[in-house]
């Protein structure tokens, strides 16, 4: 399929379509992807989500970081995958800053509906952020809460590192999740936190949780492209699998992804967290 074609009977996806997934068991297969080649490939291959990631700055950009990117390279990016996809649920990314108070994140996240056509928006954070989430959820704007890792405080926090280890950092994560959802989050990702975090957040919040580097019991799951075509550059995080070592080629490495992570064969024990 080229950019620009439908498979028929393709209808969008909508958030109660992605709600019903997580009512009936069925994993949520999402990837990140930043243009429409790749884009297309990922809706033939049956991909739900497609997140318009920060990573951007790392994987397509050659940044150290996801701190330098604007929200004009996420609209950018944005535009490029929404003008080719029609099925998949199309999240984009806030960038570092871009949420620094509920009247700029709005005034970002609405670009990013208005003008490139993203039917969400995700934030990372977790206590700051509740006034943000609830500010854009009154707009109408849909939010994805992403707790656990968050890569925009690299320099902070000293490197990309697993979150909510100790009970108190776990518990910190689970009250987070609440608090975003109360405030009107309608999806919340969780990144690089142990199994046991999963659970807790899933058991005490009724919105799907997308895991990556977060163990088996999210709804679904999420990987950056680069990583899971193995073709990033250096150390690769333990919960990565390179789906193109054993695929002919990028749409069946997609297509192996989004069989994996439906049968529930990706993420394994191995992938994640203890
Ligand atoms: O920016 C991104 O690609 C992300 C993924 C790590 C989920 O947030």
């Amino acid at each position: 399929m080229k950019a620009g074609e439908q498979s028929p009977g393709s209808k969008p996806l909508t958030l109660g379509d992605l709600r019903a997934m997580r009512e009936s068991g069925e994993p949520i297969a999402c990837l990140t992807a930043y243009d429409s080649t790749f884009a297309v490939a990922q809706e033939a291959a049956g991909v739900d989500l497609i997140l318009i990631g920060d990573t951007l700055g790392m994987v397509v950009q050659g940044h150290d970081s996801t701190v330098p990117v604007r929200v004009d390279d996420i609209i950018y990016h944005t535009q490029c995958v929404t003008r080719a996809v029609r099925r998949p649920w199309v999240v984009a990314d806030m960038p570092f800053l871009s949420v620094r108070s509920p009247q700029v994140a709005v005034e970002a996240a609405g670009r990013m509906m208005q003008e490139a056509g993203a039917r969400m928006v995700k934030l990372e954070g977790g206590e700051s952020q509740v006034a943000v989430t609830r500010a854009l959820a009154d707009q109408g704007i849909p939010v994805c809460g992403h707790l656990g890792l968050q890569p925009q405080l690299v320099h902070k926090l000293g490197g990309f590192k697993v979150q909510g280890r100790e009970a108190a950092a776990a518990q910190a994560i689970v009250d987070r999740a609440c608090e975003l959802e109360q405030a009107g989050a309608d999806m919340l990702l969780l990144e690089c936190v142990p199994n046991a975090v999963t659970q807790g957040v899933v058991a005490a919040t009724s919105v799907p949780v997308i895991g990556i580097g977060a163990g088996p019991h999210a709804h679904g799951q999420i990987l950056v492209m680069h990583d899971m075509l193995g073709v990033t550059a250096g150390r690769k995080p333990r919960f990565v699998k390179n789906y193109m070592a054993e695929a002919g080629g990028v749409e069946a490495a997609f297509a192996s992804y989004v069989g994996e992570v439906k049968s529930g064969a990706y993420p394994q024990p191995t992938h994640g967290f203890g």
